[in-house]
């Protein structure tokens, strides 16, 4: 498991192993935007602030995916301890 952090509402989330950033976040800011949930439309695309991401969807070039500026947190995941977003 890891920690989100969602910066401008001000909670910390764990996300399980088997659950998705988007199912973690819902429980503390229902109204995210999800659409597709498997990472092809782009409604979820979240800034990143700090923390690794690990890239699933199919959005994101690779230059994008190494800047990592975003990303789809409906299929993503994290290789660090910690996500912070910008949520
Ligand atoms: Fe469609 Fe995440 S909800 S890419």
């Amino acid at each position: 498991s890891f920690e989100v952090e969602l910066a401008r509402t001000g909670a910390t989330v764990t996300v399980e192993p088997g659950t998705s950033i988007l199912d973690a976040v819902r429980t503390v800011c229902p109204d995210v935007l999800s659409s597709c949930e498997e990472g092809f439309c782009g409604t979820c695309e979240t800034k990143v602030l700090a923390g690794k991401p690990i890239h699933a969807d199919s959005i994101l070039n690779e230059r994008e995916r190494e800047v990592s500026a975003s990303m789809m947190i409906c299929v993503g995941g994290c290789a660090s301890r910690r996500l912070v977003l910008d949520l």
